[in-house]
């Protein structure tokens, strides 16, 4: 027998057997005179009334040993706060519609990107990381800069190749994401391995298949031959010490921090110009909510690794088996799935090829590939439907054509105005 049972039998039997005994005292003495009944028939009465509670009384107690016994515990059930037996009771009778999610705020982009405290941006810092972003110096055999890979203009400040090209034309492993808004990134890079423009900065120019200098003393060697850099280095940082590496990284990424596109028809429409976005662009819209892109590419950087609030910042990519893995070779070298930072979707329509593999030369190809891979919309889906708490079969079939052209017109309307009519006039 448990334990728990022998208390049960050891309080709740004598109590019992007390409890009976005064009810039926109780009722011998207060009935009993007004029944009008001979001494017999009051006994009677009495003995009737005290049979019906001892019967009860054994029920209740048999009950309560059975349901020790069997380790179901209906005296938990006394044991639940009342507050919360009232929850669960009104969960269960009133069946309460579930809350409604609250509506996705959509955003327009700072017109300012925020800078680190030792590192404010002024004009003149500016300027000089401007001119470190274009310095072929930087690069071993003096053939590239920054802007070779990042061109600004002419390439949407990516460099149009699927894959990076280096130094003595060597290929790096992956694509070149651009440097616009990337001053509102929290974590930089396609795997998120830089925590900062000023971390990155430094990267390339030592990067063997990028730009291979040496060393970092060589780049303050080659900058301090000059004496105008010397000069603009003095004027920047308010001392005549020699241009060193890390006030070079802190130069570039002052630049870097200028380099961001709230000239968008999104951010006009955000903000208020309801004529901003045309009808597919408006379908488009709404899809990127109703679909789930936003779970990711949220927020006014279109990214959930961003400055401007970040939950997740990196995420399984892809995440869900499609054809496409093989098609594009998304899958590591290892053949895992990989873990990417969610990248910004800010002028996406202007920096192709697209992913970090640079595998995909046609957007509306991404859309699809996020839509299966990321979002699970590739047919029939065994899943968990929480709300039910069953598992269901629903229906994620994959995108239609007309939904497809509808998202990525409203990638477009994601593309700065200035950079699209620099880009016309540049490659016409
Ligand atoms: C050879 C081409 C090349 C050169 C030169 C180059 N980059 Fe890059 N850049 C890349 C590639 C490729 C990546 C992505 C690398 C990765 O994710 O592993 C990248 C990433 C970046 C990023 C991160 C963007 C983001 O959203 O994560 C920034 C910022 C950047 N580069 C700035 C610079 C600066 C500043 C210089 C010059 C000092 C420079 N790059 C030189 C190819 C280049
Ligand atoms: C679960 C998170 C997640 C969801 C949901 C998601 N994405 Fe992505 N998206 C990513 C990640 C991670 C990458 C980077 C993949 C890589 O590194 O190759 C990416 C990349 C992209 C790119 C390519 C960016 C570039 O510069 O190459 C586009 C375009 C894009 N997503 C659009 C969408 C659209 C449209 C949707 C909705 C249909 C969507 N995404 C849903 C996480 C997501």
């Amino acid at each position: 027998m448990s334990s728990e049972l022998n208390d049960v039998l050891a309080i709740g039997l004598p109590a019992l057997v007390i409890g009976v005994a005064s009810l039926t005292l109780m009722i011998h003495r207060e009935l009993g005179p007004f029944s009008g009944l001979n001494t017999a028939g009051k006994w009677l009465l009495t003995a009737a009334f005290g049979m019906g509670l001892l019967a009860f009384g054994l029920k209740m107690a048999v009950a309560v040993a059975l349901d020790l016994r069997a380790g179901t515990p209906l005296l938990a059930q006394f044991a639940i706060p009342f507050s919360q037996a009232g929850a669960a009771r009104s969960e269960r009778f009133a069946n309460p519609a579930p809350p409604r999610a609250p509506r996705y705020v959509w955003a327009a982009l700072p017109e300012q990107a925020p800078s680190p405290a030792d590192n404010p941006t002024t004009a003149a810092k500016v300027a000089l990381g401007r001119r470190l972003f274009f310095e072929k110096k930087l690069s071993a055999d003096g053939s590239l800069s920054c802007s070779s890979c990042h061109d600004l203009f002419a390439k949407g400040g990516g460099d149009g190749l699927s894959r990076a090209r280096g130094i003595a034309r060597q290929r790096g492993p992956r694509n070149t994401p651009t440097v616009w808004n990337a001053a509102f990134q929290a974590v930089l890079f396609w795997d998120g391995r830089a925590p900062s423009l000023e971390e990155q900065a430094g990267g390339p120019i030592l990067n063997p298949i990028e730009m291979g200098l040496a060393s970092a003393a060589e780049a303050e060697r080659r900058l301090a031959a000059d004496a105008s850099y010397r000069a603009d280095f003095a004027a920047v940082f308010g001392d005549d010490r020699p241009p060193s590496f890390g006030r070079l990284t802190q130069a570039i990424a002052a630049f870097e921090r200028t380099l961001i596109t709230p000239d968008t028809p999104y951010d006009r429409f955000v903000r208020g110009d309801e004529t901003a976005l045309d009808a597919a662009q408006l379908r488009g819209m709404a899809l990127f909510e109703t679909v789930g892109c936003v779970l990711c590419h949220r927020g006014a950087n279109f990214s959930d690794a961003s400055l401007l609030g970040s939950e997740s910042a990196r995420r399984l990519f892809p995440a869900n088996a499609t054809p496409y893995e093989d098609k594009y070779r998304l899958l590591l070298a290892d053949g895992q799935r990989g873990v990417w930072r969610v990248p910004s979707l800010r002028n996406v329509a202007l920096t192709g090829p697209w992913l970090h593999n640079g595998a995909v030369d046609q957007l509306e190809e991404v859309v699809r590939i996020m839509a299966g891979a990321q979002l699970g919309r590739s047919g029939q889906l065994n899943t968990w439907l929480n709300n039910d708490k069953m598992l269901g079969r629903i229906d994620r079939s994959p995108l239609g054509d007309g939904e497809v052209a509808d998202l990525v017109a409203f990638l477009k309307a994601l593309s700065s105005d200035s950079l699209v009519a620099r880009r016309e006039r540049k490659n016409r």
